[in-house]
């Protein structure tokens, strides 16, 4: 212990030792474990960032080039060579799935990792089951067996893994499911002193989507991909059960410009909605927050009369392997951190449970399309693919998604019950629907349409 106590007390950061005493050996350990993995440079480096959080002159802003999401013209011929480039690439297994869920998932306030809730308005499907079914249909439709990378978390790891046991990988064999971790941070108070949850127990947050990157590199998939020839990534959040997660349109597109990231936006719902948006800054890619844009620049509109800075992110990529390694060479990926100020459930320092306002930091991943030399932004209609479990109730939340999941069951199917659910796996369009309905059982409880044996 004298190593991590030493370690600590030299980087000012000695009170997280202050109820060393009363821990039993176990919980010695287990917080000795914790200690050893924190890196105090970083630490001290963001607490700094604290002191002088720096007045950044505001850079000029400019909407992307978007590929729209419906075409016409010279450009139905590009979308379909690229859809059948895309194809072309899923058939021959070239395209990995990467599945972040390491939040904490606190705006919807269940009790357990984010993908375990169960979102299916009949059967009552966990958001990772129809992550698994999606990325399943596409292997069945291209013809290839998909390899599923899904990033968690400390805070989510061992009841991910738990999840995906009892539930049989849901159908995937566990041996192409490669789950993996990314790091976690301290939370520090407004003088940069490190937060402790209990007694024996720094409070620790996921280090932000960005920390995708490095953890893909630092756990191995990475390398694993290469072994398996997979040369794209195709990157999606654990909350958006619509995602189409192997769209060929997408993959060709990014394919065929040489593109080393690229991300799908939809059209905002008007200049009000708080959602990122897709643009330049300074000239460079990158997402520009709600709070960035003037009113001015919210409402500006194009010669259409269509908002200028229209295109939200849904933080849907296809990035190309060899741009993660290069980002990850050498260790040091260098993301600008992000500041979330919160209230946090913690401990005082006189050691009594309180809830006082504190300091989380991430990376986010559309902080690397900066790095990118070429990148695609496609426009996709929201209504077919985004629907996000963000909020307990009200927008983004499960009511939401429940009643697009059903609207979508019911407008491929055309079955007009009030409560229908679709499987991806049995149909995702309704000409497969078409083809593939007589396959189809259709359960009671509402009408639920999965793949049958028959
Ligand atoms: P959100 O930004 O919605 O955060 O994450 P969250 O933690 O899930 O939810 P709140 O904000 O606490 O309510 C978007 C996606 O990024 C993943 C989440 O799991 C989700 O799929 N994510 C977020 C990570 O994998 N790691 C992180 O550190 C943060």
């Amino acid at each position: 212990m004298s190593t991590q106590r030493t370690r600590f007390e030299a980087a000012g950061q000695g009170h997280v030792l202050a109820h060393w005493e009363s821990l039993g050996t176990a919980e010695q350990a287990a917080f000795e474990a914790q200690l050893e993995r924190v890196d105090l440079e970083l630490t001290r480096q963001l607490g700094e960032r604290l002191a002088v959080e720096s007045e950044e002159d505001s850079p000029a802003l400019a909407p992307p080039e978007v590929f729209p999401a419906t075409v016409s013209g010279e450009k139905i011929a590009e979308r379909d060579r690229a859809a059948a480039r895309g194809a072309e690439l899923l058939a021959a297994g070239r395209v990995g799935f990467v599945l972040v869920a390491g939040g904490q998932g606190s705006r919807l306030g269940f009790d357990g990792p984010k993908g375990a809730y169960e979102i299916g308005p009949v059967t009552s499907k966990s958001l990772f089951e129809w992550h698994a079914a999606r990325i399943q249909a596409a292997g069945t439709r291209h013809g290839f067996q998909p390899r599923w990378y899904v990033m968690t978390s400390a805070a989510n790891d061992a009841a991910t893994r738990a999840f995906f046991d009892v539930n049989g990988h849901f159908g995937f064999d566990p041996a192409d499911v490669f789950l993996f971790q990314q790091d976690m941070l301290p939370a520090l108070d407004g003088e940069g002193k490190i937060v402790l949850a209990a007694p024996g127990t720094l409070f620790l947050a996921p280090n932000g989507h960005g920390g995708t990157l490095a953890a893909l590199k630092s756990s191995g998939a990475l390398a694993d991909m290469a072994a398996h020839g997979i040369e794209q990534l195709s990157y999606f959040q654990v909350d958006n059960p619509l995602g189409r997660h192997a769209d060929p349109l997408f993959i060709g597109l990014h394919d065929l410009a040489a593109a080393e990231m690229s991300s799908k936006v939809v059209a905002k719902r008007d200049a009000a909605e708080k959602v990122g948006v897709l643009g330049l800054l300074d000239g460079v890619l990158g997402c520009i927050e709600y709070s960035d844009l003037s009113d001015d620049l919210r409402h500006a509109t194009d010669e259409g009369g269509a908002l200028l800075f229209n295109a939200g992110n849904i933080a849907a990529h296809v990035i190309r392997r060899d741009f993660v390694e290069g980002l990850t060479e050498g260790g040091d990926l260098d993301l600008p951190w992000h500041v979330a100020r919160k209230n946090l459930k913690c401990l005082s320092s006189d050691g009594q449970p309180v809830e006082r306002p504190g300091v989380k930091f991430e990376t986010f991943i559309f902080d690397a399309l900066a790095r990118t030399s070429a990148s695609v932004v496609l426009e996709v209609l929201r209504e077919e693919e985004f629907s996000p479990v963000k909020n307990a109730e009200g927008s983004d939340s499960p009511a939401t998604t429940r009643a697009d999941l059903t609207r979508i069951a019911a407008e491929i199917s055309g079955a007009a019950d009030a409560a229908v659910e679709l499987d991806p796996r049995l149909a995702e369009t309704p000409g497969e629907f078409t083809q593939r309905a007589p396959l189809a059982d259709r359960t009671p409880n509402g009408v639920v349409f999965r793949p049958g044996q028959r």
